[in-house]
């Protein structure tokens, strides 16, 4: 009896016990659950995850599942390669400080799942009365963003309560359809916004409208470090695990202005700690040094947002040049209204090295379709301020809950390229689906699941697997920060680095003692450039075959991936216009491939390098139809559209014969400096060529390319790089110049010396002209790959037409006759015939002259 009793105690206390220890740890809330694992696990970041079985409500409606495939962008397994799946409405309850905010964060993987169908779960996610998501589709947000994986982050206000639910709820739309995550993150935090704030658009007259913020839940929809790098969770302010992403996917065409950093420590008093890092104060983004120029610019932002919200726009100010106010005063624009006359952020702050934060909100009513929010600033020279400049260190836009309660948009629409390319691929899937499964196992893994277009996604992937920062949630660029982290979790565990037969046929393979010897054992006299995932040799084989042979570095995790991709992907794509995989070589640690070594190098050199040999007119037509007959199999005639992403005059390559060969296509090309922070990463992606619209919509076309081939036309024809700092302002960018004299009627002044006199004046025109069209502001204005190639044969025809009758000017090889060299055996034969001796790659080329290193200088420029 007596001992009885003191059993039950001893359980009743031991349950109390358990209960204080599991349910609610000291100290404001922080949960992270790793959905459908029952051990948990660490990050990548070196967060610990939970198991998120005991805070579900009914677990018998759901299932625990393992991901089929992991994507090589995933920064860990946890929490991404484990999902709880439900069939019916499910709920996870917390308990929670009902007086608090709080982030909630979720993390959708949509990959393969066992026996579910991806492409059929469209879901609601609700929590208290409030809805998050409805009829969301995973697998066409992250399709339609090219990302591997989706995080939303919302922040709830406090709701009186002291449990929050969250409940899944799948679609009764669609048949099979089911909802699931894969993490959740709850945390606590301080209120961070403001009892009111400014509508912009109504001020100026009697009333002004106000917004309750601190009555509102949000969705994160951008978080940035403007003129700053990625700053992971782990070292976030506060312990609130928000990530901030670099802004230059942002900016609104070539004028970025500079970047800059604080010499001195920005104080942190003032500041509540949950506003934001002090990282993110001691960088900023400003106009540049040249007042007259920055008179005549808007420094501005464009970011995609849903329509019929409103949004709260937060701008992180800190002035750490200038130490009194009315030295840099400026307007602030909101969707083209003025938000504030004279932003005076010394004024604002109380003194220099404060942080400051200023917000405005703004309706977003999609009318005339508009579903932006641009943000521009410009220095106020009414009140005549010592610099004429504007600056912006951080910038945060938060989706408010509309009156209903509802925070979801529709799925991101997909393009039409996609469009047509998933089904495609479908179709493919079906047909034959041990091929497309070899190609897309070793290739782009968790998207393959879904059958969606791979080749896109693939080179996305690829380009931006380094970068796992930038892949992580739908408000993000596809890329343009770095994350330190990059080499953690995927790497080799997802696999040997088989390479499928099919692939495997179409090349050679080589013996590293093969490769050993035709480098002279890798000899560094031999190197002539650094490419994607190592040093690329000088090399020859069979006794007098010249090569490039592509070392992968053995201590690169990526290179295994991006090797196997390389492989799959060239040893498919055969033409006249690109540059071949010959071989490979896979023998322990060893990786390497085999190309078509190049005898007269890039284009680039020939142009205006110191280079001797001038191209003539001609010549250069050449080689710009060339190249374009190479982007135009690659988006058209390959089994999928596939999209370079890096057309320069340094990817164009030409042999000994002249013949121009695009390279380095479907590859991410990363230099040895890629972790050195955001600049050389952005820079990676080919600043002076970079299509503006994929910057702003996020959405990579094929259309991207062209306009990237619009500023290699010009640089053809005026002989000058796609951006030269040492010019004026105003000439600094090619695009941005040629297009002013082209439409200025100026152009012939700028073209290259050696060439006034030498071409025709209808050919000059219809070439300009070509450009120009090739560099509109809309990729939908822009021509066809295709179509440009058919211009320049035009041209070309135009050239060498005397006097002739003008009907007879059909393109001589026309584009389909080049595409039908693709077969094999004659493309091999090919290789053979136009191997030779010849120039080497100029290896200065990369240090001395590099585009990359400019672009650095303007971005590093110093303040003023
Ligand atoms: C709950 O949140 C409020 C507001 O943030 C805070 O003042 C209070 O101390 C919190 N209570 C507990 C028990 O943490
Ligand atoms: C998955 O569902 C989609 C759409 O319902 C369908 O087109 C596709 O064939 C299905 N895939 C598989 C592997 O069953
Ligand atoms: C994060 O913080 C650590 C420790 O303070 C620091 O070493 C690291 O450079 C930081 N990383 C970034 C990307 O800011
Ligand atoms: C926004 O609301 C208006 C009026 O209710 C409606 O006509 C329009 O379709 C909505 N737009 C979107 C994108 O939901
Ligand atoms: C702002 O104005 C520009 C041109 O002046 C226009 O293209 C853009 O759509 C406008 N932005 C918004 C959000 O209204
Ligand atoms: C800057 O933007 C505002 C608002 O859209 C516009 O009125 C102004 O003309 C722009 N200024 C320049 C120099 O582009
Ligand atoms: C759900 O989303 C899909 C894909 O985005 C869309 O086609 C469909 O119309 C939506 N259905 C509803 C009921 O809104």
């Amino acid at each position: 009896m007596h001992s009885n009793s003191c059993c039950v105690l001893f359980l009743v206390y031991a349950c109390i016990v358990c209960n204080v220890i599991h349910a609610q740890p000291p100290g404001p809330t922080k949960i992270l659950l790793s959905c459908g694992n029952q051990k948990g696990g660490k990050d990548a970041d070196g967060r610990t995850w939970e198991p998120d079985s005991k805070y579900l409500v009914n677990s018998d409606k759901s299932v625990e599942s393992k991901a089929e495939t992991q994507d090589s962008s995933l920064p860990s397994d946890v929490p991404y390669m484990t999902a709880r799946i439900f069939n019916a409405e499910t709920s996870y309850k917390f308990s929670v400080n009902g007086s608090s905010r709080i982030f909630l964060r979720l993390h959708f993987y949509p990959s393969s799942y066992p026996n579910f169908n991806i492409s059929n779960s469209y879901f609601s996610v609700k929590a208290g009365g409030l809805t998050l998501l409805n009829n969301f589709s995973a697998a066409t947000t992250a399709l339609a963003l090219s990302q591997a994986y989706i995080l939303k982050e919302y922040t709830l206000k406090p709701s009186d309560s002291n449990d929050l639910s969250l409940t899944f709820t799948p679609s009764d739309k669609y048949s099979g359809s089911f909802a699931f995550v894969n993490g959740i993150e709850v945390i606590e935090t301080p209120e961070m916004f403001d009892d009111t704030t400014e509508m912009v658009g109504f001020s100026g007259g009697e009333v002004s409208v106000m917004v309750e913020a601190t009555k509102a839940s949000m969705e994160t929809m951008y978080r940035l470090n403007v003129g700053g790098q990625f700053i992971p969770p782990t070292n976030d302010s506060a312990g609130l695990m928000r990530s901030w992403y670099d802004d230059t996917a942002y900016i609104l065409g070539a004028s970025s202005g500079v970047t800059n950093k604080a010499n001195a420590p920005i104080t942190a008093e003032g500041l509540t700690g949950t506003l934001a890092p002090l990282d993110v104060y001691s960088t900023a983004r400003s106009m540049g040094p040249d007042p007259n120029i920055n008179k005549n610019y808007n420094l501005t932002w464009v970011f995609e947002v849903d329509a019929n919200f409103t949004y709260l726009v937060r701008l992180h100010l800190c002035e750490y040049l200038y130490q009194k106010v009315n030295q840099r005063v400026f307007e602030i624009y909101v969707n083209n209204q003025t938000a504030s006359e004279t932003m005076d952020v010394i004024a604002l702050a109380g003194a220099a090295n404060h942080p400051v934060k200023k917000d405005f909100a703004v309706h977003v009513n999609g009318k005339q379709d508009n579903k932006e929010i641009w943000v521009a600033l410009h220095p106020n020279v009414d009140v005549k301020p010592e610099f004429y400049d504007s600056l912006l260190n951080g910038l945060e836009i938060f989706k408010l809950d509309d009156e209903k309660g509802n925070l979801a948009g529709p799925n991101p629409e997909l393009s039409d390229l996609m469009r047509k390319q998933q089904e495609h691929n479908n179709k493919k899937f079906a047909e034959e689906k041990s091929y497309t499964g070899a190609l897309i196992g070793g290739a782009a893994g968790g998207v393959a699941a879904f059958g969606i277009g791979a080749a896109i996604i693939f080179v996305i992937q690829n380009k931006k697997r380094r970068n796992p920062g930038d892949s992580v949630s739908s408000w993000l660029p596809l890329y343009g920060n770095s994350h330190s982290s990059a080499t953690t979790g995927s790497g080799r565990s997802n696999g040997s680095t088989t390479i499928s037969s099919d692939a495997a046929a179409n090349c050679r393979y080589f013996s590293l003692a093969e490769i050993k010897q035709a480098t002279k054992n890798f000899d560094e006299s031999h190197v002539i450039g650094v490419g994607g995932f190592g040093k690329v040799y000088r090399g020859v084989i069979d006794g007098d075959t010249k090569v490039a042979i592509k070392r992968s570095n053995p201590s690169s995790e990526q290179g295994v991936n991006e090797f196997q991709t390389e492989i799959e992907m060239l040893s498919k794509l055969r033409h006249r216009h690109l540059v071949s995989l010959i071989g490979f070589c896979e023998e322990g640690n060893e990786m390497a491939l085999v190309y078509d070594y190049m005898g007269k190098g890039t284009l680039r050199e020939h142009l205006y390098n110191k280079n001797k040999i001038t191209l003539s007119w001609k010549q250069r037509l050449d080689i710009c139809i060339g190249a374009a007959r190479g982007l135009h199999y690659l988006h058209t005639g390959a089994q999928y559209t596939i999209i370079h992403r890096d057309v320069k005059t340094t990817n164009i390559l030409v042999d000994d014969k002249w013949v121009a060969k695009v390279s380095d296509f479907g590859l991410s090309k990363t230099g040895p400096n890629m972790n050195q922070g955001h600049v050389s990463t952005v820079v990676k992606g080919s600043f002076g060529y970079l299509d503006p619209e994929y910057f702003r919509r996020q959405q990579l076309t094929e259309k991207s390319d062209v306009y990237s081939f619009g500023v290699v036309l010009f640089e053809v024809l005026c002989a000058r790089p796609a951006l030269n700092p040492s010019l004026p302002k105003e000439q600094v960018s090619l695009a941005d110049y040629a297009m002013r004299c082209q439409r200025n009627g100026t152009l012939e002044e700028i073209i290259d010396p050696q060439l006034k006199g030498k071409v025709k004046p209808e050919c000059l025109k219809k070439f300009a002209e070509t450009a120009e069209k090739c560099l509109s502001d809309h990729g939908t204005d822009r021509p066809s790959m295709g179509d440009v190639l058919w211009n320049l044969e035009f041209v070309l025809q135009l050239e060498s037409e005397s006097g002739e009758s003008k009907h007879s000017r059909v393109p001589s090889g026309s584009v389909d006759g080049s595409v039908h060299q693709m077969d094999h055996g004659s493309v091999m034969a090919m290789h053979k015939s136009t191997l030779s001796l010849g120039s080497e790659y100029d290896e200065k080329e990369q240090s001395e002259d590099n585009p990359d290193e400019i672009f650095s200088q303007i971005v590093n420029q110093k303040g003023r």
